[in-house]
């Protein structure tokens, strides 16, 4: 499944946008926007063509059909050992939307959240979209125990919220229980609302562990809304699929009136949803051998790009991106990514504010998740345009 003729560049040429193959010039390799290039689950395909077969494309329940929602909360059940119910799961048309209208239930204008920094550009996005105020709290690549001490420095008396990345996007940090035990507790402390951005909570390597902050503790998970998608360990981007859960009626329906949802102004498409229930209850399969590969390929990212003067990174804990330091070949990340671009024929993403945060200043990054040719090649290209 995950071999080099896995990956089919032809239809990827044609479907794969956000900063990939269907947006770069022919010969260009995208390492950029962190999605599959492989194909999902094959059943997931049939269990859409068995729903399209009866031509009945009925407007779904707002709150979400009740199998996604029985599907995700038992995935949180069983795996991540939280008490969930389904009643407080929604659908949302993506993590990203679930992230906003997080904002938009628990924050009014003027109102602080944190967020890492570096971290994806989706929490400042949503934060300032709903006329909230996004304050960075440091956690440099690399950092093994964050002092969440010091996070505890930048709350006022209009702090609402902390945003949890984990793991973290672009760095690769699992947290650890000891780090959501101290954030929980300053939460808890401070009356704050705990939104948990959990997509990338399936691609954890070994010996890593896991941990949802929304099994610390009761007190913790009663503040917490977890936020998840299906784009990254199922490959499912373009069907625009995630979810939003909360731990009780209240939040839920902040959450559910935030959502637009009742009003069909919103909503997650039915078939989408299909898709992610197929996903969670038939595809583990497809998620292991995928996690196997990208094992693999962390191995060889990190090992070839250690090996070019001027580059450095750390083997990420989770995700499957490379952040690649490059202070050391004195250009700024946009000159490496342009000089990558034009000599190597690679696109990466470069650690511009606008897509990390201040703390991305110095780095680039690489998706690792293609096939071992497809990477190998772009990284030797990328080498032989250092040298
Ligand atoms: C941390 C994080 N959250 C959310 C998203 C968005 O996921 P979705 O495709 O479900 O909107 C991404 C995608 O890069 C991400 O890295």
């Amino acid at each position: 499944m995950f071999d080099d003729h896995g990956v089919s560049l032809d239809i990827l040429k044609k479907r794969a946008y956000n900063l990939r193959w269907a947006t770069v010039p022919d010969g260009v390799t995208p390492l950029t926007a962190a999605d599959p290039d492989f194909p999902s689950a094959p059943e997931i395909a049939e269990e859409i063509a068995r729903f399209v077969k009866d031509r009945y494309f009925c407007y779904g329940p707002p709150e979400g059909l009740p199998e996604f929602k029985e599907s995700v909360a038992g995935y949180f059940q069983a795996k991540r050992n939280i008490p969930a119910s389904p009643a407080y799961v929604l659908p949302v048309d993506s993590a990203a939307f679930g992230i906003y209208i997080t904002c938009k239930a628990f924050l009014s204008a003027g109102d602080e959240a944190i967020i890492f920094d570096p971290v994806d550009f989706l929490f400042r996005y949503s934060i300032e979209s709903v006329g909230g105020i996004a304050v960075p709290f440091a956690i440099p690549p690399g950092t093994d125990k964050v002092d969440f001490g010091q996070l505890e420095k930048l709350i006022t008396g209009k702090t609402k919220m902390v945003c949890l990345c984990n793991p973290l996007n672009p760095t690769g940090k699992v947290f650890a229980k000891d780090e959501l035990t101290k954030l929980g507790e300053i939460a808890c402390k401070h009356d704050l609302v705990i939104l948990s951005d959990e997509i990338w909570s399936d691609i954890v390597f070994a010996p890593h562990v896991y941990t949802s902050i929304a099994a610390i503790s009761e007190d913790v998970r009663k503040r917490t809304i977890t936020v998840t998608g299906y784009s990254k360990s199922y490959g499912l981007a373009g069907l625009r699929i995630g979810a939003v859960m909360a731990s009780g009626s209240e939040h839920f329906k902040k959450i559910m009136d935030a959502s637009l949802h009742q009003s069909t102004v919103h909503g997650a498409n039915v078939l989408s949803q299909v898709a992610a229930t197929t996903a969670l209850n038939k595809c583990g399969y497809w998620l292991e051998g995928f996690l196997a590969h990208l094992h693999k390929m962390r191995r060889v990212c990190v090992d070839e790009l250690n090996a070019i003067p001027g580059f450095s990174c750390i083997a990420p804990e989770g995700c499957y991106v490379a952040f690649v330091n490059i202070k050391e070949t004195n250009k700024s990340s946009k000159e490496i990514q342009e000089l990558l671009m034009n000599s190597a024929k690679v696109a990466v993403v470069p650690g511009l504010k606008e897509w990390f945060g201040d703390g991305a200043t110095g780095y680039i990054r690489i998706s690792f998740a293609t096939s071992d040719k497809i990477l190998s090649d772009a990284l030797s290209r990328i080498k032989i345009a250092m040298q």
